[in-house]
């Protein structure tokens, strides 16, 4: 049905309710989407997301002035649309996120391995250039959250360097991401002696919310990368890794394609966080460091 069709539409929720119709009437159309998904980014929505996925959709047909799912699914697959492709996959991503999220991985950074760098690069047997991957950074505020452990521990006057590469298959959080300017909300979240150091009010236009500080936007770089890509476009191995709540929307085979990705760009010494509830019982290079931190098994004890 068109845009030019005389047939009555809902008031308030024109198109939406025939796109949802569309969907539900052809459980075929349903399992191409799953699939098509899946090709993209190894996420595989299973039967119970159906309706989440068609008012996701819906959005977007309205958007572009479509009326149906078919239309839809006939437009994002043309070769030349990899921007619509995108552009569908920010709609079914799931990005909650928090600021230090899972404290006990930040207590361990800095109880456990930021005092052994320290330790290492006395002893002249590391440099202090700190090369760290968040993959799966959603919003920005696991990146930020990491760089402002590090400004905090490691001071650039005794030589430091850390830099975070932040990235995320989501366009539309790295926009957000790179912004660096959050609710005044989300303040609690933050610990207060981070707060005061690396956090701006806003005033005037921008009350209501809180920016972070430019030294920290400056050792922070964003990029899109989807983690089912067969190889990613970064360089060398790093000493951390968290790619954390992100590994649990993928199933078995897409799970062990991104780990062994990861696993290829993580130094010889480096440390892979998870999330709390993803443990990688068959990832066969890796071995338990602490919960839910994971090291090369061919690394030194
Ligand atoms: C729930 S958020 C987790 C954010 C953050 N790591 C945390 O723990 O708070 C999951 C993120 O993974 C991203 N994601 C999902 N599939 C991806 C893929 N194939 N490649 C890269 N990022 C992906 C989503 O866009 C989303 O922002």
């Amino acid at each position: 049905m068109s845009r030019s069709d005389s047939r009555p539409r809902m008031p308030g929720n024109c198109g939406i309710s025939e796109a949802i119709e569309e969907l539900s009437l052809a459980p075929v159309l349903f399992s191409r989407f799953q699939k098509l998904i899946y090709n993209e980014c190894g996420i595989w929505l299973g039967p119970q997301k159906q309706a989440l996925l068609t008012s996701r959709l819906a959005r977007r047909l309205r958007t572009l002035g479509l009326s149906t799912m078919s239309e839809y699914f006939r437009l994002v697959t043309q070769p030349d649309q990899q921007h619509e492709r995108s552009v569908m996959l920010d709609c079914i991503t799931t990005n909650e996120t928090h600021f230090f999220r899972e404290p006990r991985h930040f207590d361990y950074l800095a109880q456990e391995v930021i005092p052994k760098w320290k330790r290492e690069a006395e002893a002249g047997k590391r440099l202090r250039h700190l090369s760290v991957w968040c993959a799966g950074c959603s919003s920005g505020e696991e990146p930020y959250s990491l760089a402002m452990l590090f400004l905090k521990h490691l001071s650039a006057e005794a030589g430091w360097f850390p830099q975070i590469l932040a990235s995320d298959i989501s366009t539309r959080v790295l926009e957000k991401a790179r912004e660096a300017t959050f609710p005044i909300e989300k303040a609690q979240e933050i610990p207060k002696e981070y707060l005061r150091s690396y956090m701006l009010k806003g005033t005037k236009e921008s009350t209501g919310t809180m920016r972070v500080v430019p030294e920290l936007q400056k050792i922070v770089r964003f990029a899109r990368i989807n983690l089912f890509a067969d190889s990613y476009p970064v360089q060398g191995t790093f000493d951390l890794i968290f790619c954390r709540n992100v590994l649990i929307y993928f199933d078995d085979r897409s799970k062990e394609k991104v780990l062994a990705g990861l696993v290829r760009h993580l130094s010889p010494t480096g440390l892979l966080f998870v999330g709390h509830s993803e443990h990688l019982n068959g990832a066969r290079e890796l071995r338990l460091v602490a919960p839910t931190v994971y090291a090369l098994k061919s690394a030194a004890a």
